[in-house]
């Protein structure tokens, strides 16, 4: 079994760990010319980014060639996931793949311009994500079919709130508004968790450049706090518990 992940803050690192199998960085994949994966069994493990997959994990759909039996998808999400899964069979179906099982795990929610991090680690137990792992988790390994049927209705609304369009919202109100303060020692620590390469540290300062995944890694994880948006719903920032910096650095780096 292989397992592909995409994560910022953890939460699907843990999870792709937890499913098991070869674990496979979806950012490093993507700088590869070519990608192949094959396996009896092939998933890919991401977070919901505004009602969707983020878009990396979209073109790496588009650019892998995956041959399985059983091709798998798991979300991570904070709130809700709406179209997500719609999203993923359309994409799968796109790149000549059956979708034969797909869930969700209710975890932190990391967009910080809504959510205060102190409140989501506080009330995560309420969401018993091991309750949700454990049930996720023996499905694949017995190999579940668990598809989604998409409806016009799916289709409808997946049509309204498009990946560009939502791409280009949190762009605006986020990402494309980063500011860096003097807190900042240049420790290059946000260059290495971005997973698209978006961002270079020079004696200047941060530079970002214009290709962000909007997944606030950089944010997140900057060990001085320093960068910041023009929103933001809390101070504290966010990184899965089981998981550490360097982590996040090998999968994305
Ligand atoms: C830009 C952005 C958009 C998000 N949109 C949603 C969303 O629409 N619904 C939701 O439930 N969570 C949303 N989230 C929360 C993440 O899906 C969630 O925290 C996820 O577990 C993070 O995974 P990671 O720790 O592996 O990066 C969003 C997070 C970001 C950064």
């Amino acid at each position: 079994m292989t397992t592909c992940y995409f994560t910022a803050t953890g939460n699907c690192l843990y999870v792709a760990g937890r499913i098991g199998g070869r674990l496979l960085s979806i950012p490093q994949l993507m700088r590869q010319k070519e990608i192949a994966v094959e396996d009896d069994a092939v998933g890919i493990v991401a977070p919901v980014y505004a009602v969707e997959m983020p878009m990396m994990v979209k073109a790496f759909l588009e650019k892998a060639k995956i041959r399985t039996d059983y091709f798998f998808f798991v979300y991570t999400y904070g709130m809700g996931y709406a179209e997500a899964f719609a999203h993923v069979e359309v994409a799968a179906r796109k790149a000549g793949l059956t979708l034969s099982y797909i869930d969700a795990v209710q975890m932190v929610d990391n967009y910080l311009p809504f959510f205060d991090m102190r409140e989501q680690i506080d009330t995560l137990p309420a969401k018993d994500v091991e309750g949700q792992l454990d049930r996720i988790v023996k499905d694949i390994a017995a190999r579940v079919l668990r598809p989604v049927h998409v409806t016009d209705r799916n289709l409808a609304e997946m049509e309204k709130w498009t990946r560009n369009h939502a791409a280009n919202i949190l762009k605006k109100d986020t990402a494309l508004g980063y500011t860096v303060n003097g807190d900042c020692i240049r420790c290059g620590i946000c260059a290495k968790v971005c997973p698209a390469d978006n961002i270079t540290v020079t004696e200047d300062g941060v530079h970002f450049s214009d290709h962000c995944e909007v997944c606030y890694a950089c944010l997140h994880n900057c060990p001085q706090s320093a960068i910041h948006m023009p929103v933001e719903a809390g101070t504290t920032h966010y990184r899965n518990e089981h998981v550490t910096l360097k982590d996040i650095i090998r999968s994305n780096g």
